[in-house]
């Protein structure tokens, strides 16, 4: 898609569909809008859409009226959300070259990279497996702002494209199917983005890990045929400051079958977005190899298939963790809390002062919070507050989980080792996380439980249905927003 600014009156903008953001309570008068505002047919409400054909006053084909809520309300997460729904509107029909109007305080870097996000985000389709010639793309996508809008808007349109690009990549990886994409394509795929954007690629094997003592991860990868992979993806900036080294750690659990603890048929399907962590993180350095983060960042991906084979690991089973803690599996299903301890370790072991996991983890954090919500939790508030603010900025919806000891005292006790790998019925995204804090130890560590927000089960105005590529905006606003 070529994306850019044009500086002309909109009126000018000679396109075939020109979005044009309505406000509730606002009267839009020009392109012949005005009866449809009086007859109550258009109200400016969030994602209602009109599109008038040979608009009066307008050089533009066609002007697609986007409404956007109450004015005061109305933030860059709504526009990106209006333009991506304008996307999914007009690319159906086969119209190519787009154009959006960003008026007055809207022409500002912020709005605009926003609505790069938008269109680039509502283009994307899952249907690479489609087969078919009646695939269509947006081809083109301006935004029109005043001949004296403010400078530094193309840094700012090319930064929308450069996040967004990295959003659905990792959506497009979380949608390869288990077959496509084992834990070696999960490297390869990492090695060949590495390469094109500039990043160190290391890939550790089965036999690298043996000697590293990571027995909980190489537990879960026994039962498979396919053999495990831990990728390294690295970031330097030009001039290091500080002591800062920024780690994260991303599940890549390609099929989670649950092992011999083994899931019910029904919806086992979906499990191929049990890598959604690691592939967000992917996603990630691959924005920040071109956006150039001022702290160094390291990406971890514990890679595996979680599978019932001949060798697999049993329930009982006792497994040591490169930390030295032995783990008693009550449970072969809770296999991700299992690699990311191991990874976790590794990263603390590679010098990283601050911590972020992001993972499928728990189908008890959609009880808890539904599709809505990423579960955070935090073994430091300095950074639970740079991940919350990032998160908001980004429109990606967190919140805050209790991290006690007390879960652990009370939910997390075995018999026969140092800790059991689940926590029983209740409570269980937290005993999860609880699990895992006991692997980031005292290193600043926030872990985001994407079970609930890496997938959406239905297609939305401004959405498709399968992955959402949730968290990476923020995990790269993270990093390009640390200061000191
Ligand atoms: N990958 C699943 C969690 C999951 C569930 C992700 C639903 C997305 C949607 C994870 O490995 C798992 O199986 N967790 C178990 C833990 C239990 C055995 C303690 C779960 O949540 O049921
Ligand atoms: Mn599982
Ligand atoms: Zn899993």
């Amino acid at each position: 898609m070529q994306i850019g600014i044009e500086r002309k009156p909109l009126e000018k903008a000679d396109v075939e569909a020109l979005i044009v953001l309505v406000f509730e309570g606002n009267r839009e008068e020009r392109f012949g809008a005005a009866p449809l505002f009086d007859a109550r047919e258009i109200e400016g409400k969030s994602l209602e859409l009109t599109l008038i054909h040979r608009p009066a006053g307008a050089a533009a084909k066609r002007v697609l009226l986007a409404g956007a809520g109450k004015a005061e309300k109305f933030n860059t997460a709504e526009l990106r959300r209006a333009v991506a729904a304008a996307a999914r509107y007009l690319k159906p029909k086969g119209i190519k070259h787009i154009a959006l109007a960003l008026e007055g305080r809207f022409a500002d870097a912020a709005w605009v990279s926003a609505a790069a996000e938008g269109i680039i985000l509502g283009g994307f389709e899952p249907d690479r497996y489609k087969t078919g010639n009646d695939k269509r793309s947006i081809e083109s996508f301006r935004v029109i702002v005043a001949p004296d809008a403010p400078a530094g808007l193309d840094e700012a349109v090319e930064q929308g494209r450069i996040i967004a690009e990295a959003q659905n990549f990792t959506r497009d990886l979380v949608n390869e199917p288990g077959n496509r994409l084992t834990p070696a394509k999960v490297a390869d795929a990492a090695r060949r983005m590495a390469a094109e954007f500039g990043l160190r690629c290391e890939v550790l094997e089965r036999e690298q890990m043996d000697s590293l003592g990571m027995g909980a991860l190489l537990g879960v990868a026994q039962g498979s045929a396919e053999p495990p992979a831990l990728v390294v993806v690295s970031y330097r900036p030009a001039q290091a400051r500080n002591g800062v080294h920024l780690g994260l750690v991303g599940k890549g659990v390609t099929f989670d079958t649950g092992g011999i603890s083994i899931k019910p048929a029904d919806g086992m399907e979906k499990m191929k977005y049990d890598m959604a962590g690691g592939a967000s993180m992917l996603g990630a350095m691959r924005a920040l190899a071109q956006l150039k983060p001022p702290i160094p960042v390291t990406a971890f991906i514990p890679c595996v298939e979680n599978m019932p084979g001949g060798r697999a690991q049993r329930p009982g089973d006792i497994v040591t963790a490169m930390s030295g803690k032995t783990i008693e599996v009550i449970n072969t299903d809770a296999e991700g809390r299992l690699i990311l301890a191991d990874a976790l370790t590794y990263a603390r072991r590679q010098g990283c002062t601050h911590l972020v996991d992001a993972a499928t983890l728990t189908g008890a954090v959609v009880v808890a919070l539904g599709h809505l919500n990423v579960g955070l939790f935090a073994s430091d508030a300095v950074l639970r507050d740079r991940v919350l603010a990032a998160a908001n900025t980004e429109g990606e919806r967190m919140w805050p989980m209790p991290l006690e000891d007390d879960y652990k005292e009370v939910y997390l006790k075995s018999a026969f080792a140092d800790l059991p790998n689940v926590g029983g019925r209740w409570g269980g995204a937290i005993t999860a996380a609880m699990f895992l804090k006991e692997f980031a130890e005292d290193t600043p560590w926030v872990h985001l439980d994407i079970a609930g927000t890496a997938w959406i089960d239905e297609a939305k105005p401004y959405t498709a249905k399968g992955p959402s590529g949730v968290p990476v905006r923020t995990l790269v606003r993270l990093a390009m927003d640390w200061k000191d």
